[in-house]
């Protein structure tokens, strides 16, 4: 390869929001033996990104300044470690590099482990192979290992609750829980009913009225599931929603979830809330990337911005009102 250098973003501390990001010329990484040089054609933001950089997980993440966020990324292959045997040059990929903490996709060229990464049939687009790491897999694993529904219509109804049913986790949870069989009642702002109800949600309430803020399904379900991608919903409006062996997976857990997590440990308690945190895994990915292929999940996408204008997808993706997901294209 000719070049030596690329453009990357950075950010050199914690805070600043978008004004804290930085365009810069570094070198192009090199794949070590298990690795993978990606030219990325596409990245993902999720909200954990702009929590590292707000200092959410201060001092622990990111590792080390200056950072490189990002790490949903698709692309094409540059080269290839010694050891790399399922890949070569030329091919298209789709990348989870390690989950938030991993970053560097913000950039022309980022290395990729070999075992976090799918081959990507041309029936997927970069943009939205690069939206299937983190939200996906965290809709996925919530419904299927947490919650324990089989993506097939043979099983018995399961309710499914999915809040923030709009969001870049809830757009795909409300798409997967329909594979199964189930009734899914979402929650989400007016101006997105309509889209909720065409992603297959047979219910679903505005968060800003008090039947929405309250949960109550209008059908009067009782939900045996409940993927929660909001913030702020106490145990006690999740409690009388839920069938008595009711769980609700968190995505957004706070001390309380804990806390509540422990006592209902303690006293055996049969309604259940799991504080879940996700990190991606390539056989995930790759069973998302066959949904898509096969028409059965759709990567919707809210804005798509250059990566000259990376800055703008972060304060679009901070504002917390994405339709689906934000991406930067290179
Ligand atoms: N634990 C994990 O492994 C994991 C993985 C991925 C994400 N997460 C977390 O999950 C959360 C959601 O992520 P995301 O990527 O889906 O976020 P997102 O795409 O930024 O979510 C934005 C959407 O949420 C809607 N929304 C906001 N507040 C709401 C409420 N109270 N009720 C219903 N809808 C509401 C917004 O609708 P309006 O515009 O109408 O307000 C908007 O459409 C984030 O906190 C993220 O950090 C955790």
């Amino acid at each position: 390869m000719a070049r030596k250098v690329m453009h990357a973003v950075w950010y050199t501390g914690y805070g600043g929001g978008a004004a804290g990001l930085k365009h810069v010329e570094i070198p192009i990484p090199s794949p070590c033996k298990d690795e993978i040089l990606m030219k990325v054609e596409a990245a993902s933001i999720n909200p954990i990104d702009w929590k590292i950089h707000n200092g959410f997980a201060r001092p622990v993440l990111p590792k080390k300044f200056p950072f490189i966020p990002l790490s949903d990324v698709a692309g094409e292959v540059v080269k290839v470690g010694p050891g790399v045997k399922k890949f070569k040059a030329g091919d298209k990929i789709v990348s989870t590099l390690g989950g938030p903490s991993a970053g560097g996709g913000l950039a022309e060229y980022v290395v990729a482990k070999e075992s976090l990464t799918v081959p990507r049939p041309r029936e997927v687009s970069a943009a939205d192979g690069a939206c299937l790491g983190i939200a996906a897999c965290a809709a996925l694993h919530s419904l299927t290992v947490t919650g324990g529904l089989k993506l097939d219509k043979t099983k018995p109804r399961t309710n499914v609750l999915i809040t923030a049913a709009s969001g870049g986790v809830g757009h795909y949870a409300v798409q997967l829980a329909k594979l199964g069989n189930t009734h899914v009642t979402a929650t989400c702002g007016a101006r997105n009913i309509h889209f909720v109800k065409s992603l297959g949600a047979d219910e679903v309430l505005d968060y800003r009225t008090p039947e929405g803020a309250a949960l109550k399904s209008p059908s009067g379900q009782k939900y045996d599931i409940v993927v929660n991608c909001t913030t702020g919903i106490p145990w006690s409006t999740f409690k009388p929603n839920l069938s008595p062996t009711g769980k609700v997976i968190d995505i957004t857990p706070s001390g309380g979830t804990f806390w509540n997590c422990a006592v209902q440990k303690l006293t055996f308690s049969k309604k259940q809330v799991t504080p879940l945190l996700v990190n991606p895994s390539a056989q995930e990915i790759g069973f998302l990337v066959k949904l898509v292929k096969e028409g059965k999940l759709k990567t919707v996408i809210d804005s798509r911005y250059p990566f000259s204008q990376a800055e703008a997808a972060w304060a679009k993706s901070i504002e917390g009102h994405a339709t689906g997901k934000v991406v930067v294209e290179l």
